[in-house]
């Protein structure tokens, strides 16, 4: 294993089509891999395939439940909305509001080939839209409603007073 380089907003790899994954092989194996210790070496609960600058449909997500692994995720179904603050390991120091479904159910393959089901509510399935957003060259800035990068700094500083 090793950790990758994140690349950052304004890379134009981060605005392309990610193409499926075809075969799972040793080289999406590693691929995955490299990518969950690259997002936990950045302290991210998420990661994309296109920011380490592959152009493959896989993702990996902790949020506190386990890694997941999701290879060609899709997106079958979504119900409610919610806004929330998102941050991007691409977008260091930078956090925002996003409008999002509240609860998404997501088909992926796993490393087995196997077809999994995620059925998720909460941060997991923001995580979900967010890095399978990824995988279609849009970052959660281009969905932003609000700036809050500046009001979570202050509110930190309230509570550390
Ligand atoms: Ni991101």
């Amino acid at each position: 294993m090793a950790t990758r380089k994140i690349l950052r907003e304004g890379d134009e790899t981060l605005r392309k089509i990610s193409r499926p994954v075809k075969e799972i092989d040793k080289h999406t194996k590693q691929l995955l891999d490299d990518m969950a210790e690259t997002m936990y070496a950045a302290e991210g609960v998420g990661l994309a395939a296109p920011q380490v600058g592959v152009l493959r449909r896989c993702v990996v997500i902790d949020v506190g439940e386990g890694l997941l692994e999701l290879i060609n995720p899709e997106i079958v179904e979504t119900s409610g909305s919610k806004i929330g603050a998102e941050g991007c390991l691409s977008i260091p120091g930078r956090r925002c509001t996003v409008e999002r479904p509240e609860n998404v159910k997501v088909r992926a393959l796993d490393r087995r080939n196997r077809q999994i089901e995620i059925n998720a509510n909460g941060l997991l399935a923001v995580a979900l839209c967010h890095e399978i957003d990824h995988l279609d060259g849009i970052l959660y800035i281009d969905k932003m409603i609000e700036d809050v990068t500046d009001k979570e700094t202050e509110q930190k500083e309230e509570k550390t007073k």
